[in-house]
């Protein structure tokens, strides 16, 4: 669970971030998939329209984060989606880092290890919540005689 003061500083940092780079999920990704090249072929060719939807799911859950309820059900939606997608535990692991150090990088000096144990605390939440969904999703069941 996160408390009153990781979530403050979570959408604080958030903010900071995206109006110090514009791009910062475009170079999340690229940070992506210099890290796990594996991943790179899950992804369409062109980043740009994934690089929006990711920032606009992020922005909603750092701005849900005071009201976790409310994300619960979105996250385990999004989380069987993508295990219709191939994402596996380890892939969210990988994600998680890439994204904290790219947060790191935009904010800059102001960094402190409260905000990567903040940050790192509600990207545990968030995978934990859509492997949850990933769990419940059908992908893995034998078809259905007709
Ligand atoms: C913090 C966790 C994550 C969030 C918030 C997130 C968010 C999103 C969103 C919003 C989409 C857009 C399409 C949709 O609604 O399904 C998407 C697509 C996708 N995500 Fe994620 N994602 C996360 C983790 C991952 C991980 C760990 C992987 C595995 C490498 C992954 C791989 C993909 C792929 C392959 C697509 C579809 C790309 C395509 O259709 O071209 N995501 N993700």
């Amino acid at each position: 669970m996160l408390t009153a003061p990781q979530v403050e500083l979570i959408q604080r940092s958030f903010a900071t971030a995206v109006s110090s780079r514009d791009d910062l999920v475009i170079h999340f990704y690229q940070s992506l998939f210099d890290k796990a090249p594996s991943v790179r072929g899950m992804f369409a060719d062109d980043i740009a329209p994934q690089a929006k939807m990711l920032g606009s799911t992020l922005q909603f859950a750092v701005q849900k984060l005071d009201n976790i309820e409310a994300l619960i059900e979105p996250l385990r939606a999004l989380g069987a989606k993508h295990a219709g997608y191939g994402a596996e535990a380890a892939h969210y692991a990988v994600v998680a880092d890439v994204l904290v150090s790219c947060l790191e990088e935009a904010v800059g000096p102001s960094w402190t290890q409260d905000h990567a144990k903040a940050w790192t605390d509600a990207l545990n939440l968030i995978a934990t919540t859509m492997l949850e969904g990933a769990a419940q999703s059908p992908v893995d069941e034998a078809p259905k005689p007709h």
